[in-house]
């Protein structure tokens, strides 16, 4: 397996869910596969999820870890090809990447979305330069267009708490005050269609993603009717994809906050959030503090999303 950037990187769903299943229940179980092997982190951009649980998941695998901020410590890194490097930036990604290569035996990869260029972004510019010159397996860590590793968490924990083989899955935008990616939103619906969930999508006019990723689910601008006879809900701000508004924040509505009378429309659903969460932005804190919250199980999971990960690139 030399890529992890996608759902379309896995190769049998099931399978991949079953060894998740496994590592949870028995987390040392490969605690030899990774010996003498090491994964370098890399990070462009802030995390605490990802960088903990990917490093605890390397080293329940046996294998040796290094983080490598890139805007504290490295030397800045040009990532446009073909200009004259006379500004602020002393080494080109197309050394680096390689030479970070040669360090490693696996390189995960954190580069959010600049929200500028919407070509740039959907391109995935910088995870994909990894990908060609690294000579090593790759793992996106969030990527300007997908969270792969949060969703497969994701996936995890409604699989855990699902009362139902099909349960009803609602993804609803929140307000933010500031603008961001739709990386988190694109990653879960792509992932919750591919489990055939019944999957709908809900946000105010102007915040419709990419179909590329959201085929196959129901779309709706009347957040309330969604919720009604959901199972899960699963909150999450993002930024408009359209061309025209690409990366602004369209509305700060509070009312699509999710609350405990918006939460009472559903099945006694549980909810969801990948963290961090803005509370009573996003979500009451009469909701995320109730019994119906997920948010820690979701978080512990991304060791159980990425251990499977590694698993089956050292395998
Ligand atoms: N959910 C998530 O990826 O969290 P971090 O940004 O803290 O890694």
């Amino acid at each position: 397996m030399k890529k992890f950037e996608s759902i379309h990187d896995v190769d049998v769903l099931s399978t991949w869910l079953a060894q998740a299943k496994e590592i949870k229940q028995d987390p040392y179980k490969w605690d030899t596969l990774g010996k003498n092997k090491t994964l370098l982190m890399i990070f462009f951009n802030s995390s605490l999820r990802t960088r903990l649980s990917t490093q605890k998941a390397a080293l329940n695998l046996g294998m040796h870890v290094m983080v490598l901020d890139v805007n504290q410590g490295a030397w800045k890194l040009e990532t446009e090809v073909g200009v004259v490097m006379d500004g602020d930036k002393p080494e080109h990604l197309l050394e680096a990447i390689p030479v970070m290569g040669a360090y490693c035996d696996i390189i995960a990869v954190r580069s959010f979305a600049s929200l500028s260029s919407k070509t740039e972004d959907y391109s995935e510019k910088i995870l994909h330069q990894f990908i060609q010159y690294a000579g090593k397996p790759v793992i996106s860590m969030e990527a300007a267009t997908l969270h792969p590793l949060q969703s497969f968490a994701d996936m995890i924990t409604v699989e855990q708490y699902k009362k139902t083989a099909r349960p009803k899955v609602v993804l609803t935008w929140a307000p933010h005050p500031k603008a961001l990616p739709q990386a988190v939103a694109n990653s879960f619906a792509q992932w919750s269609v591919a489990m055939d969930y019944d999957v709908v999508i809900t946000h105010p006019v102007g915040y419709e993603l990419s179909e590329e990723f959201t085929a196959g689910a129901r779309v709706t601008n009347n957040q309330e009717e969604a919720f009604k006879d959901a199972d899960f809900i699963y909150a999450k701000n993002w930024s408009a994809f359209n061309d025209s508004h690409y990366g602004e924040v369209l509305s700060t509505d509070r009312s699509w906050c999710v609350d405990a009378p918006k939460m009472a429309l559903t099945n006694a659903a549980y909810f969801m959030h990948c963290l961090p969460v803005r509370r009573n932005m996003i979500v009451s804190d009469e909701v995320i503090d109730s019994l119906k919250s997920l948010v820690i199980e979701e978080a512990a999971n991304r060791v159980v999303s990425a251990q499977t990960v590694l698993l089956n690139m050292l395998k």
